[in-house]
This record gives C-alpha cells, structure tokens and sequence, in this order.
C-alpha cells in the first residue's frame, strides 16, 4: 500500500544520516571503518550543561513549555545577540526550537505559499532543498562553485530573482564548504535585495564559532542593518557547544514573523524540552572558554588534513575558513577503474566505493547539490583523520586510467 503523499514521496531522508548508517552497520558486522560523514563534535559538552540538566531532572522541571522557549533562556539569547553580534533584538524577537533543523521548518510552514521560490546557493547543507519542497516550494538551486569561492554573488542572485522568489538561504561559515561571507559581501548582496522588499532572508549561522583561520566572521544582519526586518537569524547550540543530541535551536527576527513560528510550534511540538533547554541556558551563560577552545581544536585537525590533502595527486581542495569538513574535489578520479574491475562514474560511485574498499565513509558532493566533490568531517581524533587521509590516498593510488 502505498502510504506517503506527494510531498513526502517527493524528497529523500537525509543523505548524510542515511551514509552515517550505512557506516554503522558495517563497523556492527565487524569492518574497520572511519566514520567522517555526520557533522557533530567529537567531545562532550562542558560539564555544567550536564550538571544543570541533571539538577532541572532532579527539582521536577519537567513540565511543558511554552512554544517561544523559556524566558530565561530567551533573555540569555537576547544577550548573545548583543555581546557577541552588537544586535538589539527584544525578548519576542526571539525563539527556542528543537534545533536550527526545525525553525526551518517553522519558517517554511508559515509562509511560503506552494510554488513560492527559494534561492539555495550550492554546494549548501543537505536538507535545504528538501526542506522547502515538503512545504510546498521550489528550491532554485544557484551554482556557487570554487571559481566564486563557493559563494553567491550580487551578478547571480540578481539573475536567479522571480517575482515569486520569497527567501534567500545564506549560510556561513558554511557547510560543506567552509567558505564564510564577509560584511561586504553581505552588503553587496543587500543592494541586491533592496530593490526585491518581498525576498525573506534566512541567514544560518550555526558554525559562528567555528572559525579555522583568521577570516572573521560577520552576522547577515550586523553587516545589513536595513534588512532587520526581513531576516530571519537562525542559531543554535549543537556546533558551539558540541550538543547536537540536546536539539536545541533558536532564532531571532522581526516580532510579527517570530510570532508565526511560535504559532507552528504550538501546534506541533508545543515546546522543547524544558530540560534540554535548562541545558541551552547553562551553555549560553557559563564559562565561554569550551567554544573558543573547541575551534582552536578544529583549526589544528583543519591544519592536519589540508597539509595531507596536499599531498595527495589529483584531488582538489581549498582548506576551509569555518565549519569543520573538508570539501574535496574528485573529478580527476571520475572515469578511473577500480581493482574490482568497476569504473568510477560520479561522487556517489566514488564514496560507496571508499567506504565498502577502503572503510572511510564521507558524503558525496551530489548531496550538497555540489557534483564532482566528497566531504569528510574533520570533527575526529588527529588519529582518526591521519587514518583518513591515508585511506583516500591509498584509494586513489589504486586507480587506473
Ligand atoms: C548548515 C546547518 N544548518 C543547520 C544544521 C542543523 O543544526 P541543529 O542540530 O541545530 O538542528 C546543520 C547540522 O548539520 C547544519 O550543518
């Protein structure tokens, strides 16, 4: 019987997750496998984020929620925005959600009407395009490869524009690529956007503080004050404070959208946990010193791996400014022969071939709307990347022309 609607039909679950899984069930059936496809740290979070979910548990904090997020933590965001951004934003302005994952959905579910245009700069995050098409939109996928430092340009969102274009999707540091926009940049793409008041900006800044060099790293709406209004900031504390398990996003923007996302909150998950989000606020508000050590962490393994990349004939890689993945470009290797007799044709054939020969799992570019390219996460013991890297070299040294 066939079950799922048009929609649902219609998109795929996460490629990243479903690669994960993959990997987990031929290291359960006894396969040496380094694992660098899922996007999470490595670590555990700092020790008070425990201690205060621990203590919400025992005092009985365990009552429902109201959909914005607790008070308290909304207020401790307002501040991040504020000492860490230099952006005034009002306590309802502000929202808690299960991860940065779900006020995308939020925001799609309040307001796109079906057919309504999203702009995606690729290579982007895996579950963007999806994300719009299950509320009814139409991603439009923009090409943003390394010639344009994986980056939209003015020229290019002005030439993707419709008159049904009704958000544009930035995200930096940026996942997979690690490129990050400066002020600039921004502000080019903002004369752009003055002359379209319908386009919604959703700016996805979940790997601020994964910063690998000395690229700084601006806010959309610090660089674009004007476009406050229309931009929907989206955050959270599973990269900053290796909690991805905790689920614990948040967002800010103008009063009247952040009130729409509330309203599907209500209706759908009522609120997070009230635990999880005790958790956030512990995070939020203690000792900072874990985020600052944490990327200075990525920065020794992002050092790592490009030096050995480098090493390694016909790949292409551009070390990363932020995020941690290394996004490695492959297509000298497509067309090649396997061992096995198999020849090489796309990214997918190349990761499924690295993971079932050489026990390295990575995501294939096509993932991120980005042929031609594998990502690995670099969020891995020094011994676990070195193991990586060896592999890839071993893989590509083992292929005929
Ligand atoms: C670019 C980007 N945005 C959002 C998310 C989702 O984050 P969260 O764990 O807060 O749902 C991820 C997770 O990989 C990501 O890479």
């Amino acid at each position: 019987m066939k079950f799922e609607n048009k929609r649902a039909g219609g998109i795929k679950s996460s490629p990243s997750m479903a690669i994960a899984m993959a990997a987990k069930k031929l290291a359960a059936e006894g396969c040496d496998i380094i694992d660098l496809s899922l996007g999470e740290p490595d670590f555990e979070p700092p020790a008070h984020v425990a201690d205060a979910a621990c203590e919400a548990i025992r005092k009985g904090r365990v009552r429902y929620g109201v959909p914005a997020g607790m008070e308290s933590l909304r207020a401790a965001i307002v501040s991040k925005f504020k000492t860490e951004n230099r952006l005034d934003y009002a306590i309802d302005e502000v929202m808690v959600a299960n991860g940065a994952k779900q006020i995308l959905f939020d925001a799609f579910l309040a307001t796109l009407e079906t057919g309504d245009e999203v702009i995606i700069p690729t290579p982007c995050w895996v579950s963007y395009g999806d994300i719009v098409s299950l509320h009814g939109g139409e991603p439009v996928y923009v090409n943003c490869g390394p010639d344009a430092g994986f980056k939209i340009t003015a020229e290019r969102l002005e030439a993707s524009i419709t008159p049904k274009t009704r958000w544009l999707m930035l995200n930096s540091p940026s996942n997979p690529t690690g490129a990050i926009y400066s002020a600039d940049e921004y502000r080019a793409l903002a004369e752009v956007l003055a002359l379209h008041p319908q386009i919604l900006v959703l700016s996805d800044e979940i790997y601020e503080h994964i910063l690998l060099k000395d690229v700084p790293f601006a806010s959309f709406v610090s660089a674009c004050p004007e476009l406050r209004d229309r931009t929907l900031i989206v955050n959270g504390v599973s990269k900053a404070y290796a909690m991805t398990g905790w689920r614990v996003g948040y967002a800010a923007g103008p009063k009247t959208l952040i009130a729409a996302l509330n309203k599907m909150q209500s209706q759908s998950v009522t609120s997070v946990s009230t635990v999880a989000q005790v958790a956030a606020l512990a995070a939020l508000t203690g000792d900072q010193a874990f985020v600052a050590k944490a990327a200075e962490t990525f920065a020794g393994r992002a050092k790592i791996v490009s030096q050995r990349l480098a090493q390694i004939d016909k790949l292409d890689f551009t070390p990363p400014d932020g995020a941690f993945y290394a996004f490695i470009g492959v297509t000298k290797l497509l067309g090649r022969t396997t061992a096995e007799g198999a020849v090489i044709a796309d990214d997918m054939a190349l990761a499924s071939h690295l993971l079932q020969q050489f026990g390295l799992s990575s995501v294939p570019g096509a993932a991120f709307g980005a042929p031609g390219f594998i990502r690995l996460s670099i969020a891995a013991s020094d011994r676990e990347l070195e193991g990586a890297c060896d592999r890839l070299a071993a893989m590509v040294r083992s292929l005929a022309a």
